[in-house]
């Protein structure tokens, strides 16, 4: 008799024909329509999978993977990937991967934008014309921050963030980024960009853009005192993470004018908003859209099909994933 085929389960419905490549070499459990998975419901699919594709929304952690006695590998389809617990996973032998490079210059090009809605007030303009308010063109109207010749400061430079970095050349702005490792001088001198303790960089950013990943230890790593640091016609972007930002902080800061404006596309318990975000006018709010062009989310889940194939000892990479995750490091 055949070996049985190892069973692999898809968390969310992605893309078909992607995701049909799974079935040359697996039992593939698919989830018809878009579920948010309790963590029991993750708990019983997992506990029948030798491997498994799952999205942000999806969080696995020990709990999940307790009864989980065949899974070696789980495939995440997103960059970021706090949804997983890799020490968890890592203890039970289970392979983490994720989906770095192919969303870059999509989620620079976002980073990019939503820094400069903030600043040059756009959809607070929109909401602003669509009430009817405009009764004509005026001088003094809806003053924005200049992007140009201004100091951009990223926070986080990974590969994002030196994509927005090369978005700010063209724009004529100094580039000022802190990491928690200094990049090799030849990537700073590519990216026009120079590396200052965190302090400094929230006191000399005109627009802050934060492109970490979120960790415990960077948990709120925008507070009060942070904010507190910041000019009062700073604007301050995040496509990272919910978590970072402590957000009621914020929206003191954004409410008293210690702030200009901010753009926020990620949130702490999102999909839930902080209610005191959404009542300010200076804050720009997206639904965690950064990654989300077509191309680019086929290349993501591209990725983490290849990434699962790999994992799970089969293609031309067995053995050796293209992306796998190592635990994240504070910034
Ligand atoms: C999106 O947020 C991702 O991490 O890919």
């Amino acid at each position: 008799m055949a070996e049985p085929r190892p069973r692999v389960w898809v968390s969310q419905p992605l893309y078909a024909d992607i995701e049909a490549r799974l079935d040359e070499w697996f039992e593939v459990t698919r989830t018809p329509r878009i579920t948010d998975h309790a963590p029991d419901a993750i708990a019983a699919a997992l506990a029948d999978a030798d491997g498994a594709l799952v999205t942000l929304n999806d969080r696995i952690g020990a709990a999940e993977v307790a009864g989980a006695k065949r899974l070696c590998a789980v495939a995440n389809v997103g960059v970021g990937y706090n949804n997983l617990d890799v020490d968890a996973l890592a203890a039970r032998g289970i392979v983490a991967t994720n989906t770095p490079g192919v969303l870059t210059e999509t989620t620079a090009d976002f980073g990019f934008a939503l820094m400069m809605a903030a600043a040059r007030r756009i959809t607070e303009a929109e909401h602003w014309l669509r009430a009817g308010r405009w009764q004509g063109w005026g001088f003094h109207q809806l003053l924005g921050a200049e992007i140009h010749g201004s100091t951009l400061g990223i926070l986080g430079m990974g590969r994002i963030g030196q994509g927005i970095a090369r978005r700010a050349r063209g724009f004529g702005m100094r580039v000022l980024y802190h990491n928690r490792n200094r990049l090799p001088e030849a990537v700073e001198r590519d990216c026009a960009a120079a590396w200052l303790e965190r302090e400094a960089l929230f006191a000399e950013a005109d627009h802050l853009v934060l492109v970490l990943p979120y960790t415990p230890a960077n948990h709120h790593i925008v507070d009060a005192a942070a904010l507190a640091r910041m000019k009062p016609t700073a604007t301050l972007t995040s496509i990272a993470r919910g978590g970072l930002i402590d957000e009621d902080a914020l929206a003191d800061a954004l409410q008293a004018g210690r702030l200009a404006a901010a753009g926020l596309d990620v949130f702490e318990g999102e999909p839930a908003v902080n209610p005191r975000l959404l009542a300010c006018r200076n804050v720009v709010l997206t639904p965690h859209i950064a990654s989300a062009s077509l191309p680019t989310r086929r290349a993501m889940v591209s990725l983490a099909v290849d990434n699962l194939v790999a994992a799970m000892g089969f293609g031309p990479d067995a053995g050796r994933p293209p992306s796998l995750v190592t635990p994240p490091t504070a910034t």
